[in-house]
């Protein structure tokens, strides 16, 4: 999907935890398809800076801090966008991950409910914020990042992050469902490991070897595997899909 161009000139497009990895990439490549991005992120530094590149590229870019987990602070930022931009056309829920892994009798209650709120609650506030706008307009897109470890159970994940996971691909289904009248299509992707600024931080060279044996292809994923799917299923080439996740895993897991 690398290659792949799309036209999203005169969009409007909203990307959550946009300040690394898949998100950035994605506020990149919507960017320079034409897009006026919003990167939303609770890292100030680094959401700014993502912003300013590309501007710097000749796109049109701007950063709200945001903590997704927060309902307030998730109507802020969204009343922000609507201020601005007068509409918003597409919204992408890149922003999650864990930091922990351990066993379900080992896991503290504080970080079942952080690694929930973050992964799952903040796709719940965030679609109830776009809602409204898009019953308004009559159209609109989610793209929802779920993930391998929400379909399948492997030693690499953590309770709460799978299980919210899990929740958001039954959310992307349960959306789907309730504004499919308004012309709106809800679908996620659930990828395997990429190689995103975090992963490259927590896992060395060998063992994303390791991991990439473990796929069909013999390799973990590159950030544009899985943004090259999110402008996809943002575009008019999908608009007859929705309540669909996509497993974007290297033939890991085959559902
Ligand atoms: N990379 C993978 O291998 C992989 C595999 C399967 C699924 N996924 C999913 O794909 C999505 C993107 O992954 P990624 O690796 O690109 O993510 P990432 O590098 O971990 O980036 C996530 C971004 O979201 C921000 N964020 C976290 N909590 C937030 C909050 N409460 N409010 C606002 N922003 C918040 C993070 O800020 P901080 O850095 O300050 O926390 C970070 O900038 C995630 O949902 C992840 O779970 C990733």
């Amino acid at each position: 999907m690398g290659k792949t161009q799309f036209d999203f000139s005169n969009q409007v497009a909203v990307i959550t935890g946009a300040g690394q990895g898949i998100g950035k990439r994605s506020a990149e490549r919507f960017a320079e398809a034409g897009a006026r991005v919003f990167l939303i992120d609770i890292d100030e530094k680094a959401g700014a800076a993502a912003a300013e590149a590309i501007r710097a590229a000749g796109g049109d870019a701007a950063f709200i801090r945001c903590d997704l987990t927060a309902s307030a602070s998730v109507a802020q930022a969204f009343a922000e966008v609507l201020a601005k931009a007068g509409r918003i056309d597409i919204l992408v829920n890149s922003a999650g991950g864990f930091s922990l892994q351990l066993g379900i009798a080992d896991t503290p209650e504080e970080e079942w409910d952080a690694v929930i709120d973050r992964n799952l609650k903040s796709v719940f506030l965030t679609a109830k914020a776009v809602i409204p706008i898009f019953q308004k307009q009559q159209s609109g897109r989610i793209v929802n990042l779920g993930s391998l470890a929400g379909l399948t159970t492997f030693n690499l994940s953590s309770p709460p992050y799978s299980a919210a996971k899990a929740g958001v691909h039954c959310l992307t289904r349960y959306l789907a469902y309730e504004l499919g009248k308004y012309g709106v299509t809800v679908n996620a992707i659930a990828p395997g490991t990429t190689a995103t600024e975090r992963v490259i931080a927590v896992r060395n060279e060998e063992q994303r070897k390791m991991i990439g044996k473990s796929t069909l292809l013999g390799r973990i994923a590159e950030v544009d595997d899985m943004a090259g799917w999110v402008l996809f299923l943002a575009a008019p080439e999908s608009g007859y899909l929705t309540g669909q996740t996509i497993a974007v895993n290297g033939g890991r897991l085959m559902v």
